[in-house]
């Protein structure tokens, strides 16, 4: 089955075509982040209009070269949570494209997209294998959340941050330091060249019996330092700064994830969302998985941020399970997401 994916929830445009929920045909993404970048962060207003210009050169691209829209067996498209201008961007396309052509309609929850995205191969290296039960941690721009997932779409969510998620945190830290946006990327290249013992930083929720995380606390001592170092020494140290702040973000993270380990039966760990793209935690999470004697699947680097084949791939989750949307598909700006449990289907919104 051929699914056409569309992503529209934040500052990429994004259209792809996936063969069975598995393999990539096509994967096109249009970025606005120039368009944000001197704002320090998205402008939802500007976002909007990006993705009214961009939508349809998108699309175009990624079905012309798979066989255009009569290849394509169902149409699944970003529903929530995202920029509410900017979701109904991609609905609106999207319920237009199964209006007009009779193919069925799928919303997508952004984050079981991000889920999946690991899950996704390429053409010329097949797709990894989930096994089940999974240890699945989810940094993106918006959430930080830790699963444990014991078949296809059943997970029960372990532990969250309580404030800043993880890309936030990289993103405020770069505004900080004054290295522009979005921030996770810089500082993961700016640490590798650094000392992570120079300027250690605070682990937060260290010793808190859940598996809760905290990154505003981190955010804080971090404008503490710069303060006091003042900006001669920032310049000469900044490789240095940025290691201890990436020291101090993933170790929070692999201890929360070694904790659960012992709590829950486990057989592969998984990453995803845009900080998964992160060299730092990509080799943590590698070490902690062979210490247990665990799989690990970190997802391409290309699919860690947002795009559509992760879209199109969740989608094929909701055809296989019968929830198609009807033409009333509506967006939806956050996650009901609790602690009483990790459901991502469309239903319960
Ligand atoms: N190498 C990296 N190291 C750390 N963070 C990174 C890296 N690359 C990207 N990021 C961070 O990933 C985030 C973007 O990820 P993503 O696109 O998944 O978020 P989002 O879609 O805005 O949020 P959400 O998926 O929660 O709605 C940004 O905060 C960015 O700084
Ligand atoms: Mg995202």
């Amino acid at each position: 089955m051929r699914i056409l994916g569309i992503e529209s929830s934040c500052d990429e445009t994004a259209a792809a075509v996936v063969e069975d929920g598995r393999f990539i045909l096509s994967n096109v993404i249009a970025s606005s982040v120039k368009e944000h970048q001197a704002f320090g962060g998205v402008v939802p207003e500007i976002a909007s209009r990006q993705h009214l210009i961009s939508m349809i050169p998108v699309l175009d691209e990624a079905i012309s070269g798979c066989g255009g829209l009569d290849a394509v067996d169902a149409i699944a498209v970003t529903a929530g949570p995202g920029l509410v201008g900017s979701l109904l961007v991609g609905l609106m396309t999207a319920k237009t494209l199964a209006w007009i052509t009779g193919k069925p309609l799928v919303g997508v929850h952004h984050l079981e997209a991000h889920l999946q995205s690991a899950f996704v191969g390429w053409p010329d290296r097949p797709p990894p294998d989930p096994e089940y039960p999974q240890l699945a941690l989810l940094v993106s721009g918006g959430h930080t959340l830790l699963f444990h997932v014991t078949a296809p779409r059943q997970r029960t969510l372990l532990g969250a941050s309580r404030d800043d998620a993880v890309g936030e945190a990289y993103d405020k830290a770069a505004k900080i330091l004054g290295l522009g946006y979005p921030g996770g990327r810089i500082i993961d290249e700016l640490a590798a060249g650094g000392d992570l013992k120079r300027y250690p930083l605070p682990v937060g929720l260290r010793h808190s019996p859940d598996l809760d995380t905290s990154f505003s606390g981190l955010k804080t001592a971090l404008s503490q330092l710069v303060a006091r170092l003042g900006d001669e020494t920032i310049d000469r140290d900044l490789a240095h700064i940025c290691a201890g702040f990436q020291h101090a973000v993933v170790t929070a993270l692999i201890e929360k994830m070694e904790k659960a380990l012992g709590q829950v039966p486990v057989r592969q760990i998984v990453i995803a969302g845009g900080v998964a793209a992160n060299s730092r935690l990509r080799e943590a999470c590698t070490d902690l998985a062979a210490r247990h004697g665990l799989s690990c699947i970190l997802p391409p680097r290309s699919l860690c941020t947002d795009n559509a084949a992760m879209v199109a791939a969740a989608g094929m989750l909701a055809v296989e399970a019968g929830e198609f949307s009807g033409l009333e598909l509506n967006a939806f700006a956050s996650s009901t997401l609790s602690r009483r449990g990790g459901n991502l289907s469309l239903c319960p919104q």
